[in-house]
């Protein structure tokens, strides 16, 4: 026999980035961040996770190609998922399978990402979260959403926050051993459903420099990040929740692209100094700045994470009509050029 959960699960993007660790190994973030979770129907992750006892080892498959679960962190995440696991029974198909079971049956993992991976557009975000959840389904944990982004988060720091839709907070947490370093929900994705997200997918290439080894660069030789951690972010995550709550935009639109310009300032105080943004990346931010400015208040917010990709917020809808028209006549995509194509995120569950 073979037991089988698939789930769907939404990348997301941040608006108040996490960028610095202060733990490597449990992935304990040196700020707090918060981020809008996507429509899943746009990138999403799905993946389906079986068991077997014909399975000799664990195996996955990602985007139809295998892989590898030797590493830490997805090992991490399986540690954590099976110590949790409990009895299983599937009485039509005369399938029982006791906790201890976990422990010794293997498991073929297949997931898709239905947007480009590893370049910049958060995969491993929506990647691990569905990987997460999906385990948690087929060995029946009986862990909330925020228990289940702490083990999230292990696979990789922003997956923590796809466990939620709407707008999320990842809490950084002061415990050594991570329990209370976790995903809240700060609103749901009705809540504010007239903004609409536009990505300018300006490169679909693997990045360069990983968001991982990038920000172990950054704390080790920046001096302002530190700065960043605890003087701007803490003052950023209150005034972003309050922007939330009232759904002000001017004031979110402010705090969304001065994180993000502040985020690109610390990489490029890292030395060797990182560059994720191009120059089309630039033109993007001076057409958006420009038209702000021409506003009596702003129209769209602009956020970029580990890499060109522009993750542009529009406030509402003819807002958005608006801005892919000005996009297309300024940025139009063509195989040759920088821009390759765009995508309407939405903003969703
Ligand atoms: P991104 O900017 O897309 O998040 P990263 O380099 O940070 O790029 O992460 C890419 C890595 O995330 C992949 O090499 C893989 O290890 C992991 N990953 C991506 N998609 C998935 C998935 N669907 N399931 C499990 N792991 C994934
Ligand atoms: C720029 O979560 O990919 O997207 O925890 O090492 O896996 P690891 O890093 P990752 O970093 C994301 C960085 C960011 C900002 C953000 O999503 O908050």
């Amino acid at each position: 026999w073979v037991l089988m959960v698939t789930a769907r699960t939404p990348t997301n993007i941040a608006v108040i980035k996490y960028w610095g660790k202060r733990d490597e190994k449990l992935i304990l973030p040196i700020n707090d961040s918060i981020s809008v979770t996507l429509d899943p129907n746009h990138l999403c992750t799905t993946t389906t996770v079986s068991v077997s006892p014909s399975f000799v080892e664990d195996r996955m498959w990602l985007n139809g190609k295998e892989i590898s679960l030797q590493g830490g962190r997805f090992q991490s995440c399986l540690r954590e998922i099976r110590a949790r696991a409990n009895d299983v029974e599937d009485e039509k198909r005369g399938i029982k399978i006791n906790k201890e079971d976990w422990q010794k049956l293997h498991l073929h993992i297949a997931s898709y990402n239905n947007f480009p991976t590893a370049a910049g557009l958060a995969s491993s975000a929506a990647g691990l979260a569905c990987l997460v959840f999906s385990l948690a389904k087929l060995m029946n944990l009986k862990e909330d959403n925020s228990q289940l982004s702490a083990i999230a988060r292990q696979g990789s720091g922003s997956a923590c926050r796809s466990l939620y839709g709407g707008f999320v907070k990842w809490i950084m947490g002061k415990e050594e051993n991570g329990s209370d370093s976790l995903a809240v929900q700060l609103a749901d994705e009705k809540h504010w459903d007239e903004l609409v997200i536009i990505i300018a997918v300006v490169s679909a290439r693997q990045k360069e420099t990983s968001s991982t080894s990038g920000m172990r660069d950054t704390v080790e030789t920046s001096a302002l990040i530190q700065h960043r951690a605890k003087e701007v972010v803490p003052k950023r995550i209150i005034e972003m929740e309050n922007a939330i709550q009232n759904r002000d935009f001017a004031s979110f639109a402010r705090l969304a692209c001065t994180d993000s310009n502040q985020f690109h300032a610390v990489c490029l105080d890292t030395y060797p100094p990182i560059f994720y943004m191009n120059d089309t990346s630039h033109r993007i931010i001076s057409c958006v700045e420009k038209w702000n400015r021409a506003e009596e208040t702003p129209q769209v917010a602009y956020t970029f994470d580990a890499g060109p990709n522009a993750v542009m917020i529009a406030r509402d809808r003819k807002t958005a009509a608006l801005l892919l028209q000005r996009l297309l006549y300024n940025f139009p995509p063509q195989p040759d050029t920088d821009l390759d194509r765009y995508v309407i995120g939405d903003k969703s569950i």
